[in-house]
């Protein structure tokens, strides 16, 4: 505790005084940003001032600003009782870090603050929340609200928890969603059945206080795992997309290969019944949303323009964060606009704001294969666009002790990217129209590839030094790298707030 008190006062005279005037709420997102620089962080990825980062727990946009809360752990790379950060942003693209916003201080949340949901209500920004108390080797879960009026500082309810105790007495109860239709509240928890299937419960609620049990909204058909975790709901180009965070489901070919899966259901909601019409969930009709190596639960928000957008986390339970040993530990993705096509498939594309991330345009030109340039910093999207469908395309990531390659197959209809070692492929099979377009966004440590018209995305980490990127297979590309600017930062009046609240939480815990 000592030490981290002491890296902290070093952290804050090392860091000079910021320059702009800083005195309100609203000014913070003006103000200068920084952040220590520390090996593998990203640049343009929402990431902790330090320790861990893990589920996004809130995504939602209160008084002109947008507010994404993320599980987190201030002191070092490892999980542990969650507070939940927060990070506000007004144009999806620069994130400044606000104080934590819940931190597991009461006999309801003692062993963390887990996810749910925020939601705006009458000029209250309101977040809804699983309490986690740990006792021998059983957990308690229960729902909980906090309330604020500045966006920034929350108060918990009075009287958490709201729901105490699940129905089966299943100890496994967590992550709410919440919303209004036709004055009525409506919740969704993820749970367990009594026969150890996933299973989602609908509560339902007057005035968002007082809740009773509608019953089971969701169970398994048996192929869907145990557990069902960060529940979604919402409508989308005519459809209710039901997405959920599975643990459990086991590999099915090229499908599942992480440990745990967040996909999502197609269906139809009937209010009147509090059901789903004809709703299969099963691995037939479930749907991963990404394909890569790490990636895992997420949150959605309708914009004020419409656009449903999400952020998930760039991350899963069974890596190893080398950055751990640095004091911190991942990320969350970049966020993403969903629409629906034809075939009734999610489509996930870099909401349209990233591009003004974009500096210099550094590479513009057809490559044959063979040829390769260098990526000529950290943080950077390529746009690879190929002939032909009918021609195998490869892009190569090499360094050092390692590398990535991206490659689809005319023949076989799938793209997929190995990044070495066991285990190392992910693949899905995707039809692109006319040629292979990929937009490929790298940040320090991460990859995230936008396959078409986001028809495929993966999302995953890498440990590069040096990079230069080749390209093999058998099609000219037409290859465009810009260069991106940092956007995520600390304000240096907030900062403050961020370390009291540090000091404050160190001596709580410990
Ligand atoms: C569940 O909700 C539906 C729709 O609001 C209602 O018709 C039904 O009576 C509710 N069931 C229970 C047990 O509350
Ligand atoms: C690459 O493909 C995309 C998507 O089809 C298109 O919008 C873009 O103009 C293409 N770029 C070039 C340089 O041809």
């Amino acid at each position: 505790m000592d030490i981290h008190i002491f890296i902290i006062t070093l952290w804050v005279l090392i860091i000079p005084g910021d320059l702009s005037d800083c005195g309100h709420v609203k000014s913070f997102l003006n103000c200068n940003k920084r952040f220590p620089k520390k090996k593998y962080r990203p640049f343009y990825h929402i990431t902790t001032p330090d320790g861990w980062i893990s589920n996004p727990t809130g995504f939602t946009f209160y008084e002109r600003q947008y507010h994404i809360f993320f599980q987190y752990f201030p002191y070092n790379g490892a999980w542990n009782h969650m507070s939940w950060g927060h990070a506000v942003s007004e144009n999806l693209i620069d994130w400044i870090h606000f104080p934590t916003a819940l931190m597991p201080k009461d006999h309801y949340d003692s062993h963390g603050c887990l996810a749910g949901c925020a939601l705006v209500y009458k000029h209250m920004l309101t977040l809804f929340y699983t309490g986690n108390v740990v006792s021998g080797r059983e957990s308690f879960q229960t729902q909980n609200i906090a309330i604020s009026g500045d966006g920034m500082y929350f108060q918990k309810y009075l009287y958490n928890p709201i729901i105490r105790e699940s129905t089966s007495g299943i100890r496994e109860f967590r992550n709410p969603k919440v919303w209004r239709f036709r004055n009525v509240w409506y919740m969704i928890v993820g749970t367990t059945s009594s026969e150890s299937s996933g299973q989602l419960v609908l509560y339902t609620s007057g005035d968002m206080f007082n809740w009773e049990l509608n019953g089971t909204l969701v169970n398994s058909y048996g192929d869907m795992g145990y557990m069902w975790e960060n529940p979604d709901l919402f409508e989308l180009d005519g459809y209710h997309v039901l997405i959920l965070s599975a643990q459990g489901i086991q590999p099915d070919s090229w499908r599942f290969r992480n440990l745990y899966q967040t996909g999502y259901i197609l269906g139809n909601f009937n209010y009147i019944k509090g059901q789903f019409d004809d709703m299969e969930v099963s691995i037939a009709t479930f749907h991963q949303l990404d394909y890569g190596h790490d990636f895992y639960t997420v949150k959605t928000m309708r914009a004020k323009d419409g656009r449903r957008l999400l952020i998930g986390w760039l991350g899963t339970w069974d890596t190893d964060f080398i950055e751990s040993t640095f004091g911190w530990a991942s990320m969350l993705t970049m966020v993403r606009e969903l629409r629906i096509n034809k075939n009734g498939r999610i489509l996930m594309t870099p909401v349209e704001e990233i591009i003004q991330l974009r500096g210099e345009l550094i590479e513009n030109a057809w490559y044959k294969p063979g040829e390769y340039f260098q990526a000529e910093s950290k943080s950077f999207e390529l746009i690879v666009n190929s002939t032909s469908v009918f021609l195998d395309v490869e892009i190569i990531f090499e360094w050092k002790y390692g590398g990535l390659t991206i490659g689809y197959s005319a023949e076989h209809g799938f793209i997929s990217i190995d990044r070495g070692g066991i285990d190392g492929v992910r693949r899905a099979y995707w039809s692109p129209i006319d040629y292979v377009h990929l937009r490929i966004f790298v940040d320090s440590s991460s990859i995230e590839v936008f396959c078409g018209d986001g028809d495929v995305v993966f999302s995953s980490r890498i440990y590069p030094n040096q990079m230069r990127i080749r390209i093999a297979g058998y099609s000219e590309v037409h290859i465009m790298q810009y260069k991106l600017r940092p956007s995520i930062g600390l304000n240096n009046k907030l900062k403050q707030h961020v370390n009291n609240d540090l000091i404050y939480n160190n001596s709580y815990i410990y």
